[in-house]
């Protein structure tokens, strides 16, 4: 009797208290996870999963926004490996609450998946022709993503044949980057993404380096060795740690030693 009267005076005072422990009772025993607050529905898996207290993409390409809005920047996005659409809905998403209307999306990718990869690429979980999206196919994520087609331009094909130095002036002329994701995990692409980014840097475009860990975290692989190769060659420009996210990835601001714009 004590015990049914304590009970209702408790689910009196906090209403559901019994169902919310029911049901944490239920999490702990099959090791549910609480859902994270912000992960868009199209981005489940490891963004999904990531302990609180570390950003994930989502968060990281909103952080990138804040950053250009906090400095009062300006710049376009620009994307180098989009696949499904994931990362690139994303920033649709975010640029909206301060650039909207006011940002172009550049984005370039194969839609042929990876290239072939070279023996320094070598990797447990990728060859070439993953992660393919044909461009019919992204060109209808984006559009259902809402942004109209004259605020975004595909560069379609391989690295090595569509960043070319006239590509670059042609960007330079009408535009700086604001947000440069960089998500083609391997080292060659990245090397040809950063050389052919050079001209279109400002001081503080954020730089998201979405492979930053992959390939055990190596130095000497991935993105990791084209970041310390590239910095090598270009002592005029530094990148200025910013944040981590995932498990896999780490941000950058370019800074431009020799003023540069901005
Ligand atoms: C992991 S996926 C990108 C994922 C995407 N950001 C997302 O969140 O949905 C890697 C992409 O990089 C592209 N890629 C890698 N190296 C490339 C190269 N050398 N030329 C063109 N595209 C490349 C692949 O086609 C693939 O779409």
């Amino acid at each position: 009797m004590y015990s049914l009267k304590s009970l209702l005076s408790s689910l009196l005072r906090r209403p559901f208290a019994l169902e919310r422990g029911m049901l944490q009772r239920l999490a702990a025993r099959y090791s549910l996870r609480r859902p994270y607050p912000d992960v868009p529905p199209y981005a489940a898996g490891e963004d999904a999963r990531m302990p609180s207290g570390r950003l994930n993409r989502s968060e990281m390409i909103r952080l990138a926004f804040e950053f250009m809005a906090g400095n009062v920047m300006t710049g376009d996005y620009f994307e180098f490996g989009c696949w499904g659409g994931r990362t690139c809905r994303m920033a649709i998403e975010h640029h909206a609450i301060h650039f909207n209307q006011k940002m172009h999306f550049w984005l370039f990718d194969s839609f042929q998946g990876l290239p072939a990869l070279s023996p320094l690429d070598r990797h447990p979980k990728w060859k070439g022709g993953d992660y393919c999206t044909p461009r019919k196919e992204f060109e209808r994520i984006v559009s259902e993503s809402g942004l109209p087609p004259d605020r975004y331009t595909i560069v379609e094909g391989f690295y090595q044949d569509t960043l070319t130095a006239a590509l670059a002036r042609d960007l330079a002329a009408k535009t700086r980057a604001g947000v440069i994701y960089i998500d083609c995990d391997l080292y060659e692409s990245t090397r040809a993404v950063l050389e052919f980014i050079v001209p279109i840097l400002q001081q503080g475009t954020v730089l998201c380096f979405d492979d930053y860990y992959c390939f055990n975290g190596r130095p000497d692989r991935g993105e990791q060795l084209a970041i310390r190769e590239f910095l090598n060659a270009h002592p005029d420009i530094e990148f200025v740690e910013y944040a981590h996210f995932g498990w896999h990835g780490k941000s950058f601001l370019a800074h431009l030693r020799n003023g540069g714009q901005g």
